[in-house]
């Protein structure tokens, strides 16, 4: 049985399922292990995570773990608030922006890519290089927030640092507006998106680009970016706020004050660098990585949603679930029809009542014509039972089938 205890609870003999945190959050991150070595049990109580998942029939059991189901419960808890009294844009006409879309991430990870490439030659930063790319991403996002967002999800290996700039702006575009910021402010937000990892021009390249996790020190060295970052920015032109600077330096601190660089607590982080932390989080842990495969959109919801207490400011991750959903944009979803079908768009009644287009039969276990369900309706009886991974079930084209929405009634 899988249960979640505190990590001061773990003792040699467990055998350790998951970690309750990023996986990116931590050097030593593997695939789930017996913990028999006293080193290990030192380093996981070194790295800041708090709680651990332990499958008690492979190893010691403990006294006072929360099961599946509670956790489970106090999950759709937490995103039942985040669904309450909620503001959603209509989200229309996902077909075209999603053709501009590609175009506005192809063209922003250039302009990302030679602002990066500049600074690792020394060479001081100028802001204005980056207006015209966070122009177009907030346009984009104002019309449609899942276009961008959901094709910026979609990274190899060599484009990885870019393409997810270009996401953490956008996201940080679509959270601020959703903060009921004003234009300038959500400017400021996307600014700071598209730098906050800019540090990271100045880690050793072997480092940033190495294709399997990282040892304990090239952990160490990795944790400099957001000083660095901040220094890059402090000598750039065209930095006329704090906004890019406080997020740049402080979107790793956690409320809790297990973060870096500083261990700053809740009220020491500015707003814009809280919102910061959520964004990178949520791009970094949907993303595929060389050494692991990022998780789906809905799952990722999930498991931010199980840490969030101590590691992101409770309204603001509220806000973020709104803002993008709780089964976002390219989730696929099993529906108590026996179908699945492939998120996309939100609705403004709940975000547990998407729209989705239909397009498998589980019961014949076959395709079939593609259909749009919107689940809000009054009549619909239809109902997301879960969300579910593509590839479990062999479907390789759910890029393909929430980008052409043609067949859509809007
Ligand atoms: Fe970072
Ligand atoms: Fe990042």
């Amino acid at each position: 049985m899988l249960v979640r205890i505190p990590v001061k609870q773990l003792r040699i003999g467990m055998y350790i399922h998951e970690f309750c945190g990023s996986w990116y959050d931590h050097p030593f991150w593997r695939k789930a292990f017996k913990l028999d070595n006293p080193e290990d049990l030192r380093n996981v109580l070194s790295t800041g995570i708090k709680e651990v998942w332990i499958d008690t029939d492979k190893g010691l059991d403990v006294e006072g773990g929360k099961t599946e189901e509670t956790v489970a419960a106090e999950i759709d808890d937490t995103l039942a608030r985040a669904d309450a009294s909620r503001h959603v844009a209509p989200q229309l006409d996902i077909a075209r922006e999603a053709a501009r879309a590609v175009s506005i991430c192809n063209q922003s990870k250039q302009a990302v890519s030679s602002m990066f490439k500049e600074a690792r030659m020394g060479q001081a930063l100028n802001a204005s290089d980056a207006l015209p790319v966070v122009e177009e991403i907030t346009s984009s996002v104002m019309r449609n927030p899942g276009a961008l967002i959901s094709l910026a999800r979609l990274k190899n290996k060599d484009d990885y640092t870019y393409m997810h700039s270009v996401a953490v702006c956008a996201l940080m575009v679509s959270l601020a507006r959703q903060l009921g910021l004003n234009n300038e402010q959500i400017h400021e937000a996307g600014l700071a998106g598209l730098m906050h990892d800019i540090g990271k021009t100045l880690s050793p390249p072997d480092i940033l680009n190495k294709p399997g996790k990282l040892t304990d020190a090239e952990f160490k060295v990795m944790k400099n970016h957001p000083v660095d970052g901040n220094k890059i920015l402090l000598g750039s032109n065209g930095i006329t706020s704090d906004v890019a600077l406080f997020v740049c330096l402080h979107h790793h601190e956690k409320v809790d004050g297990s973060g870096y660089p500083d261990g700053l607590t809740n009220e020491q982080i500015s707003l814009y660098a809280k919102m910061g932390a959520v964004c990178d989080v949520y791009d970094a842990i949907t993303s595929n990585r060389p050494y692991k495969n990022g998780w789906e959109p809905a799952e990722s919801i999930r498991k931010m949603a199980e840490w969030s207490h101590g590691h992101f400011d409770q309204r603001i991750f509220e806000a973020f679930v709104r803002s993008i959903g709780i089964y976002p944009i390219g989730s696929m979803v099993k529906l108590s029809s026996e179908r699945l079908g492939v998120v996309i768009g939100q609705t403004e009644q709940s975000l547990l009542t998407p729209v989705v287009k239909v397009f498998f039969s589980i019961k014949s276990n076959a395709r079939i014509p593609p259909e749009i369900v919107d689940l809000s309706k009054p009549f619909c009886k239809d109902r997301i039972v879960s969300h579910e991974d593509p590839a479990e079930w062999d479907i390789r084209d759910i890029q393909e089938l929430w980008s052409d929405v043609s067949a859509a009634p809007w």
